[in-house]
């Protein structure tokens, strides 16, 4: 049955979904409008929705038009606010007179409606699209409402592609240029998304290298509320995606929380917008501060995907609907596990040997590890951050025999193996920069301004892209390498190029079309987006992605709040998470095995120990880990999140909770990181298992701790966790498996 729904009528659209509806109408003069977004009062019959949606009178007509809820906003007729596309006509359709000469170019554009057609599988610019299978390949249909400009020949189509059990609709427009002329296009959005009037807040991510996803919430108050991102990845300080709800009236379990995030990882922007009527709405997009856009006559322009949706499970409900979405129709390959992962980076650094490989290779295999990760170091001149880096040739003084017995004794072990790569940077010190002084983003006989000593190859010029591809394609020609931790350690800066301002897209274009080529010649590679840790993770690099690098920050006391950030928008099974040294390379910290183990255990597990520091006892205690995660890790990787207790909410407790959609498995995972003493918390509250059911509980080491009822575990909570006394006495991190008994 479609989710699409047409009243001629009223000329009403509704999307009607699981648990929410979308909807929007067609004024008489053609304008599209909101009407509403929100969840569903129960089972409600769509003639009665379709009936009821249009009698309200916009609040905001009092306003004149000028806070009208246009489905996209523009610049023209009445515009007093923040729009979603303004388009600078150098001609008008009918000719000035001579002293109207300088009132040029014209900046108005009026979208109307023309018509709309319901379309199966149609898909934005730049979509997820790494050509491999999704898990979930059922058709889905998209709703294109084809609008035009009131007076010129330019076309703007508004696209809605509906996942209705996800409760999520992806968004994007095209612009069509038919006029005569070349036309530039000032300000695009990929959608713009409308709240029911109210004062809001929003759950967002903030942070910097090292501290990525950090939740904030905080107050939307009248005036605009700019999040982005101009380094041309996704970024460290913010990420693009959102949760907005009324203030006061949502709950990690409770309340409308209307969501979204950008299927982008280029310069990005939301906006959110709190007028003086109390309108809300949030413009996602392009970044403007060096956009550029130039339709030459008959040209079009589809922008990447705007994903968003209600849920009126809470911020809880919320994040699971992203997660289902990303896993069941972004990722590739979904079907398959993430593999537990070996990295070297912070063991060796740049002092890679064979000898250290191999060594670390072989203890990695003894206690479990599945794929092993050789990090930074192992090509052309690269013996530190200062050189070789645009030369992915195997360095002879560290490998004098190619890679070709590292890759021997990794694939005897029974490994698969991986290798670090950062295609879109190059040193000056390179063979690469020698050859191509050119090949670099700059501006003629201005600074070329370096970070970590390196500069940002032009991606504009096809040739680049080209050479890194065959680069690439090379190397895994010619050495069976499973998987790519393809990295991006620097912002861009002095973005000259010879694609001029469009650099900003073309690099993101250049970066996607090497990943699919990569992914279409070699479907058995896998790859893993890392910018510096957790710079590069968005819904457009899922789509091409397996797995990302959360942080470069492995301090598991600093990785609960990272990953509970993290967790609001994306699923545990991409999020990388390695159990790294005692003693914290980043932070000085030190950390018990136990808490480091239990926090990495949430996501993709990885280790980054360096074997030779550890004792025979702690090797069989990570052989006893590894073997624990890989029971549970169908769990982690393919169940529904609840966030039981959320650290930055709580203390500096976080509780997950990891269900099988069927409850027929759970994992329970705590990290205390502060708790004073004397506090007597309650046991958490277990979601979403059969309370009928009887549930056997057992610890790492396969020992049961209990059995308990579904209610049990759902009224009276986790046994065991409940008081924190002493030091002897309290628990400060656990996982444990929830098995159903037959
Ligand atoms: C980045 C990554 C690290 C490591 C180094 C290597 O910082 O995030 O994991 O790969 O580069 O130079």
């Amino acid at each position: 049955m479609s989710a699409i729904h047409f009243d001629p009528k009223q000329r009403l659209f509704l999307v009607k979904m699981r648990t929410s509806y979308y909807a929007f109408r067609i004024l008489e003069d053609g304008q599209v409008v909101h009407c509403g977004s929100g969840s569903l009062p129960g089972v409600v019959e769509t003639d009665a929705l379709l009936s009821g949606l249009n009698v309200y009178e916009d609040p905001n007509y009092i306003w004149e038009s000028q806070s009208r809820r246009y489905e996209i906003p523009a610049f023209g007729d009445v515009s007093y606010h923040d729009i979603g596309l303004k388009v600078a006509f150098p001609q008008p359709a009918v000719p000035p007179a001579v002293h109207e000469a300088a009132n040029l170019p014209v900046r108005d554009v009026r979208p109307r409606y023309v018509s709309h057609e319901i379309r199966t599988d149609e898909k934005p610019w730049l979509a997820p699209a790494h050509g491999l299978p999704v898990r979930k390949t059922a058709p889905r249909e998209t709703l294109c409402v084809r609008l035009k400009d009131a007076t010129c020949d330019f076309g703007v189509t508004l696209f809605y592609r509906i996942t209705p059990e996800h409760d999520i609709i992806e968004r994007w427009l095209e612009l069509e240029n038919n006029t005569p002329v070349e036309v530039a296009v000032e300000s695009l959005v990929f959608g713009t998304v409308h709240l029911p009037n109210g004062r809001y807040e929003v759950t967002r991510a903030a942070g910097c290298w090292g501290r990525e996803f950090v939740p904030v919430r905080q107050n939307l108050e009248q005036g605009r509320m700019i999040l982005d991102q101009q380094g041309l990845n996704t970024g460290h300080a913010g990420n693009p995606f959102y949760l907005l709800n009324a203030r006061g009236n949502a709950t990690e379990t409770a309340g409308d929380v209307w969501f979204g995030a950008l299927a982008y990882s280029g310069n990005w922007s939301l906006r959110f917008e709190a007028l003086p009527t109390e309108a809300v709405r949030v413009h996602g997009g392009y970044e403007l501060s060096d956009f550029s856009l130039s339709l030459a006559p008959g040209a079009t322009h589809r922008t990447p995907a705007f994903v968003h949706g209600c849920s009126g499970e809470g911020w809880g409900g919320a994040s699971r609907s992203m997660h289902r979405f990303i896993r069941e129709y972004v990722l590739p390959h979904s079907a398959e596990l993430r593999p537990v992962l070996y990295n070297s980076w912070e063991a060796t650094y740049f002092d890679i040997t064979l000898e250290n490989q191999t060594a670390l290779a072989r203890t990695a295999a003894s206690v479990g590890v599945e794929l092993f990760c050789m990090d930074d170091g192992w090509f052309g001149g690269r013996r530190h951050d200062c050189a070789g880096l645009g030369d992915w040739t195997v360095s002879e003084s560290v490998f004098s025999g190619g890679l070709k017995p590292l890759i021997d004794e990794v694939k005897r072990l029974g490994m698969k193996f991986g290798l670090w790569v950062e295609p879109e940077m190059i040193n000056p010190d390179s063979d690469l920069y020698r050859a191509h002084p050119d090949w670099v983003l700059h501006f003629p006989g201005r600074p070329r301004t370096e970070s970590r000593n390196q500069l940002v190859l032009d991606f504009g010029r096809p040739e680049v892209v080209e050479h890194i591809f065959t680069v690439l394609n090379r190397l895994v020609a010619d050495h069976p390498i499973d998987f790519f931790k393809w990295d991006m350690n620097r912002y861009a800066s002095e973005p000259g190029s010879v694609a001029g301002k469009a650099i900003w897209r073309k690099h993101v274009e250049g970066v996607y079309s090497i990943y699919d080529r990569l992914r279409k010649a070699h479907p058995g590679l896998d790859i893993q987006s890392c910018s510096g840790g957790g710079g590069r993770v968005d819904i457009g690099m899922l789509g091409r992605a397996d797995q990302v690098w959360t942080s470069d920050n492995t301090d598991a006391y600093d990785r609960v709040f990272i990953q509970d950030g993290f967790s609001l928008a994306y699923p545990p099974r991409v999020m990388e998470s390695w159990v790294t040294h005692e003693k914290n390379h980043q932070t000085g910290r030190i950390a018990s095995l136990d808490l480091r183990f239990d926090v990495a255990m949430r996501g993709a597990l990885g280790i980054g120990l360096a074997f030779s520091d550890l004792s025979a006892e702690e090797l069989d205690a990570c052989r006893c880990k590894i073997a624990f995660y890989k029971k549970i890790r169908p769990v982690v990787q393919e169940g529904d999140l609840y966030r039981l207790s959320f650290g930055p909410d709580h203390g500096g407790v976080s509780i997950w909770e990891i269900v099988l959609p069927d409850a027929s498995r759970a994992v329970y995972s705590i990290a205390v990181i502060h708790h004073l003493q004397g506090i007597h918390r309650a046991p958490a509250r277990l979601k979403a298992l059969a309370p009928a059911a009887i549930y056997a509980i057992t610890d790492e080491r396969g020992a049961e701790i209990g059995r308990y009822s579904g209610f049990q575990l759902m009224t009276l909570g986790m046994p065991g966790d409940t008081v924190f006394g002493g030091a002897g006495q309290s628990i400060r991190s656990r996982t444990l498996l929830l098995e159903r008994m037959k």
